[in-house]
C-alpha cells in the first residue's frame, strides 16, 4: 500500500502519471516500486519550478586567476618532486576516480573505463588509467589508495571487470568502490518520467556529490586510518593524465593552498572548457558559455589571453578543508538530455533530441568553496587526451592519435 504522505507528494507536485500501472503490477513489484516512490525526493519539481529564478546569478565579479605556469614548474621541478614523493612514501596522498557518469556522447553501453581504446592489441581505459597510477607506484615503492567512485547503473559491471582483469595488476587491497547517488529526471512539462511501468527513471547525480557519497559510504574511517590528507580527483575518460604524480602533490602540499587543478592552456579563445577565475573574490571555474566576448579576448600584462587556463577534471583537495565544507550544498544543474522512457500506452520511447532534464551536481562548483587553489599547468599534448565522442573533437580517435603521439603502445 503506497503511504498517505507519499500520495499527498503525488497531488501536491502533480505527479498523478506515477499511479498510472500501480494497480497492474504484481504484489512483489508493487512494494519494489513503492520503494522508490518512498526514496523520491519530490523537491526536485520545485527546481524545476523555478528553473527561470535558478539560472537569474547575481551579479558575479570575475577576474582572472594567475596560473604556475610549465616554465615554473620546471624550474622548481626537483623541489616538488621531493616534496610529492616524500608525502606519497607517508601514504598521504589517495586517488579518486569518478566513474558513475553513463558516458551518453561516447554511446558505449558499458561503463566507460572498459572501453578498448587500443587498435592493435586490447587496451581498456581502466587499464590505461591504472597503469598511469602504477608509474607514481614504480616511483616511490608505496601503493596509492585507489577509490573507484561508480553509479547504481554500472556498479557491478565496473567490479566484475576489475575482478576479471586481476585489478590490471594493482593491488587489490588497495582499491576501494563506492556508489553515488542517483536522481530523477523530469520531462520539460514538468512530470517525472519512467523507464517502465514499475521504475521511475534515475540517473547518476551528477560528479558534485562524489565526497558526500564516500562519506556516506563509510570509507572516510579508511581515509584516517591509512593516514591520507590529500585526495587526487580525476576523471575515468582523459587516458593520458598522470594522477598522483609527485611534482603535481609536491607543488600543491608547497602552495599552502588547500586545493589545486590541472589546467591546460586553451586551444583558441573560444575553446569549449570552463576556464579558471576567480568568482567574487575566491577561486571558480568559469563555464566557456559564461565567458562574455571581452573576458575571452582580455590580454594580461605579458599579452597572453587572461582567462587561458581550461580545466581538465584533475584536482587535489586537502581532506581536512573537505571536512570543512561538506555540509555546503552545490548548485543543482538542470542539463537538457535525451532521456528514455514510456509513453502513456506503456511502449518505450527512446528519443533523438532532448526530451527533458536530468539533475546534476558538478565537481567543478567544489572550486569557489576553497580560498584558495593552484592553478598548475600541463602540457596538453601530453596530458590531456579526453574520450568524450564516438567522433570529431575529444574522440576515440584524438585520444589514440595523442597516445600514439606519446609513445603509448596501442
Ligand atoms: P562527463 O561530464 O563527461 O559526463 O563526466 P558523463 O555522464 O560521463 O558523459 P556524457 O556527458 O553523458 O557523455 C566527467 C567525469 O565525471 C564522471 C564521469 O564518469 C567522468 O569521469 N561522472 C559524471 C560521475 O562520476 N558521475 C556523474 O554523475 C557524472
Amino acid at each position: 500500500m503506497i503511504e498517505a504522505s507519499i500520495l499527498e507528494n503525488i497531488k501536491k507536485y502533480n505527479q498523478e502519471h506515477l499511479l498510472r500501472y500501480y494497480e497492474t503490477l504484481s504484489d512483489e513489484d508493487k512494494k519494489k516500486y513503492e520503494k522508490q516512490l518512498e526514496e523520491l525526493d519530490f523537491t526536485y519539481v520545485d527546481l524545476f519550478n523555478n528553473k527561470d529564478n535558478n539560472c537569474k546569478e547575481d551579479k558575479n565579479v570575475f577576474e582572472p586567476l594567475q596560473a604556475m605556469k610549465i616554465s615554473e614548474i620546471n624550474q622548481r621541478k626537483e623541489e616538488f618532486k621531493k616534496a610529492g614523493i616524500e608525502a606519497l612514501k607517508k601514504k598521504k596522498v589517495g586517488a579518486v576516480l569518478l566513474a558513475g557518469g553513463q558516458g551518453t556522447r561516447l554511446g558505449f553501453d558499458k561503463p566507460k573505463g572498459m572501453f578498448n581504446i587500443g587498435v592493435n592489441k586490447q587496451l581498456y581505459i581502466f587499464e590505461r588509467l591504472v597503469s598511469n597510477i602504477m608509474d607514481v607506484v614504480k616511483e616511490t615503492g608505496e601503493v596509492v589508495p585507489l577509490f573507484i567512485m561508480t553509479s547504481e547503473i554500472n556498479d557491478h559491471d565496473t567490479r566484475e571487470f576489475f575482478e576479471q582483469n586481476n585489478y590490471f595488476g594493482y593491488d587489490k587491497d588497495s582499491v576501494f568502490f563506492f556508489v553515488q547517488s542517483m536522481a530523477p529526471s523530469i520531462s520539460f512539462d514538468g512530470k517525472f518520467y519512467m523507464t517502465a511501468k514499475d521504475k521511475i527513471s534515475l540517473s547518476p547525480n551528477g560528479n558534485g556529490g562524489w565526497f558526500t557519497s564516500l562519506v556516506k559510504a563509510g570509507l572516510m574511517d579508511k581515509i584516517k586510518e591509512i593516514g591520507i590528507e590529500w585526495l587526487n580527483v580525476f576523471s575515468v575518460d582523459n587516458v593520458l593524465q598522470r594522477i598522483a604524480n609527485p611534482e603535481f602533490v609536491g607543488a600543491t602540499i608547497l602552495s599552502g593552498y588547500p586545493s589545486s587543478s590541472k589546467v591546460v592552456k586553451k586551444a583558441d579563445p573560444h575553446e569549449r572548457v570552463g576556464v579558471m577565475c576567480r568568482k567574487n573574490g575566491k577561486p571558480s571555474i568559469v563555464e566557456y558559455y559564461e565567458l562574455t566576448e571581452d573576458m575571452a579576448n582580455e590580454k594580461d600584462e605579458n599579452g597572453e589571453l587572461a582567462y587561458n587556463y581550461g580545466v581538465i577534471l584533475n584536482y587535489m583537495f586537502n581532506i581536512e578543508k573537505l571536512m570543512e565544507i561538506a555540509g555546503n550544498s552545490l548548485v543543482t544543474h538542470m542539463v537538457e538530455k535525451k532521456i528514455p522512457y514510456i509513453d502513456q500506452n506503456g511502449d518505450e520511447v527512446k528519443p533523438d533530441t532532448p526530451n527533458g532534464y536530468k539533475f546534476e551536481t558538478l565537481i567543478l562548483d567544489m572550486i569557489n568553496m576553497f580560498d584558495n587553489c593552484l592553478v598548475y599547468e600541463v602540457e596538453r599534448k601530453n596530458e590531456f587526451a579526453p574520450v568524450k565522442n564516438k567522433e570529431g573533437v575529444d574522440s576515440i580517435q584524438t585520444a589514440r592519435e595523442l597516445l600514439l603521439y606519446n609513445g603509448v603502445e596501442i
